[in-house]
């Protein structure tokens, strides 16, 4: 099940010969740095297995971020139902993406989301679509920007999820795109 393409990539549903690739990005160091859990080899595949149905089921989730020559599965971009009450409308959609580190720095992650906020907006018919992340995720934060999402000023929060064991990564910026048209953009930042 293709999701989107791009020139180099495949956001598509997951494959059991993701399994590996899927238990490597929830468990490096590296790619958790700003995730208070680590996941066990079974608990990876629960979640693997969740993610996989829910795409089938629904259309959304954290999709398979694939190369689209190979077809080998690098990490994942998504879109995702995301319950923030009190934060977040009710009935919110988030992007969220998640690389192993041997992908970062070739963009992938930049070209995946802007084809992806594109489907959310104008394929899916949705309003907006927010992302966030913790304040020193910088990597992550520079992909917001990249991809047009605005900064919600003023909307910075702690994410309730998060233990009070691991305050460094409480606080989140929070960041929401609502049309992929700079024009539209300008004129509503004028
Ligand atoms: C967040 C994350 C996905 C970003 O990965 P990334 O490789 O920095 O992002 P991109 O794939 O968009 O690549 C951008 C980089 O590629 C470079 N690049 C190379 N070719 C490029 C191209 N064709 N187009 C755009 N950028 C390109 C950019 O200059 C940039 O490099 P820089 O980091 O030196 O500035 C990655 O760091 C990650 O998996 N982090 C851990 C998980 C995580 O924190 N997820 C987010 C939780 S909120």
């Amino acid at each position: 099940m293709i999701i989107v393409e791009t020139d180099r990539l495949t956001l598509r549903n997951w494959r059991n010969e993701d399994r590996d690739l899927f238990r490597e990005i929830n468990r490096d160091e590296k790619v958790m740095a700003f995730f208070p859990f680590r996941r066990s080899h079974v608990e990876c595949d629960l979640l693997f297995n969740r993610n996989r149905d829910m795409i089938a089921e629904t259309g959304l989730g954290f999709y398979a971020l694939a190369d689209r020559g190979t077809d080998e599965a690098m990490g994942f971009c998504g879109l995702a139902p995301v319950e923030l009450p009190g934060i977040l409308p009710e009935g919110s959609v988030e992007i969220g993406w998640r690389l192993a580190t041997r992908f970062w720095g070739k963009g992938y992650v930049t070209e995946a989301a802007k084809k992806l906020i594109e489907h959310a907006l104008l394929t899916l018919g949705l309003a907006e679509v927010y992302a966030f992340a913790v304040h020193d995720n910088k990597r992550s934060i520079a992909v917001m920007r990249r991809v047009g999402m605005d900064y919600l000023d003023g909307q910075d929060f702690d994410h309730p999820k998060v233990p009070d064991t691991h305050p460094a990564l409480k606080r989140h910026v929070l960041y929401r795109i609502t049309t992929i048209f700079p024009e539209i953009r300008k004129t509503r930042n004028d």
